[in-house]
């Protein structure tokens, strides 16, 4: 199998560029490194094009087998509205168009932003309402791919990720997951800082079984835009005590006041969509994900898991 994965230095792009090598594909990966890290491909032997999706001479390429389409600005506090927009939904109808153009299957990276602050459990044929410049390229993204549905020679895909944590993502900053900087903030001894109550909650999904969400996105015979999350809502409150258990420490959360206007207040997935397109389900639940993810990035010795499955 001959694999595209823009994004693919990236978190999410480079943990399946990972597993697709892993499954003896042929991976080109293309990413422009605005937000990569080069340690996420030190064990990637594939083809590396460094380039802006929107330049790159989609032309030229040799025609794969798939597209996993991961490049974007993932920075939801970004207000330049013209570089978000051109990146991320003129870039997507550039791979779009080749995907359609080649008959290629697609499959594509949307965000679980699109929701806004509509009621859980989110569904996808819910109502969305973006709330940011970031989601809405990413609400403007899937309109565009449902457009193709009806009359497109290439399958497409979307999978609307929910909050996606794990190894890979240390380079992201302030845009990594809330799991990952709050654990560094309790690693150099600080309280963890989060919005006032902590009873916001979010459905946080393992990239391990992000990754499974795009393999079996291999297999489907159907269109869609899929939910990819594990369908369980948890508090940022019982986050930290996960977190507590897990790094061996007692803190307690240091509360402070949303700046945002544009913050979700709760993401919950409905799954079932994406069990019945996909045949997928996560296997991790937010405990067993953080149980396994925070050892390896600390080298810590692994605790038990005290939660139930998802
Ligand atoms: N991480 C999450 O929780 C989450 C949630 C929902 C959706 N997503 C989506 O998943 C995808 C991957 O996100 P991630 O978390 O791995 O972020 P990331 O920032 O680590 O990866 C994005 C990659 O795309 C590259 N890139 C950005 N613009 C590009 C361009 N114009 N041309 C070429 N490369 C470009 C960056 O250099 C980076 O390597 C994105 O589409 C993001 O919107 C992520």
């Amino acid at each position: 199998m001959k694999a595209i994965v823009t994004g693919g230095a990236g978190f999410i792009g480079s943990n399946i560029a990972s597993a697709l090598e892993g499954k003896n594909a042929r991976v080109v990966i293309v990413d422009d490194f605005s937000s990569a890290d080069f340690k996420n491909l030190r064990n990637f032997r594939g083809e590396v094009i460094t380039q802006d999706i929107n330049e790159v001479v989609w032309e030229k390429l040799e025609t794969p087998d798939v597209i996993f389409h991961q490049a974007a600005l993932t920075d939801t506090t970004v207000t330049d509205q013209k570089r978000m927009m051109f990146n991320n939904v003129e870039g997507f109808r550039k791979v779009l168009r080749f995907a359609l153009e080649r008959k290629v299957r697609l499959v594509y990276a949307s965000s679980a932003g699109v929701y806004g602050n509509e009621a859980p459990p989110q569904v996808e044929n819910g109502r969305l309402s973006p709330l940011n410049i970031y989601a809405y390229s990413k609400f403007t993204g899937d309109q565009i791919a449902a457009r193709e549905f009806k009359n497109s020679k290439s399958l497409i895909i979307g999978l609307r990720y929910f909050n996606v944590f794990g190894m890979g993502e240390q380079h992201k900053g302030t845009a990594a997951s809330m799991i990952y900087r709050l654990a560094e903030q309790m690693r150099s001894g600080k309280q963890p800082r989060i919005f006032h109550d902590g009873e916001q909650t979010r459905d946080h999904i393992y990239v391990r079984d992000v990754v499974e969400a795009n393999l079996k996105a291999l297999e489907t015979k159907e269109n869609g835009i899929v939910n990819i999350a594990t369908g369980k809502a948890t508090s940022f409150n019982r986050l930290i005590e996960i977190l507590n258990d897990v790094l061996g420490t007692h803190f307690a959360p240091d509360y402070f006041d949303n700046p945002y206007d544009f913050y979700q207040k709760s993401t919950q997935a409905d799954t079932t969509l994406a069990q019945k397109l996909l045949g997928f389900k996560a296997r991790y639940s937010i405990e067993e994900g953080i149980h396994e993810y925070l050892p390896i990035l600390y080298q810590l010795k692994s605790r038990k898991v005290a939660s139930t499955k998802v």
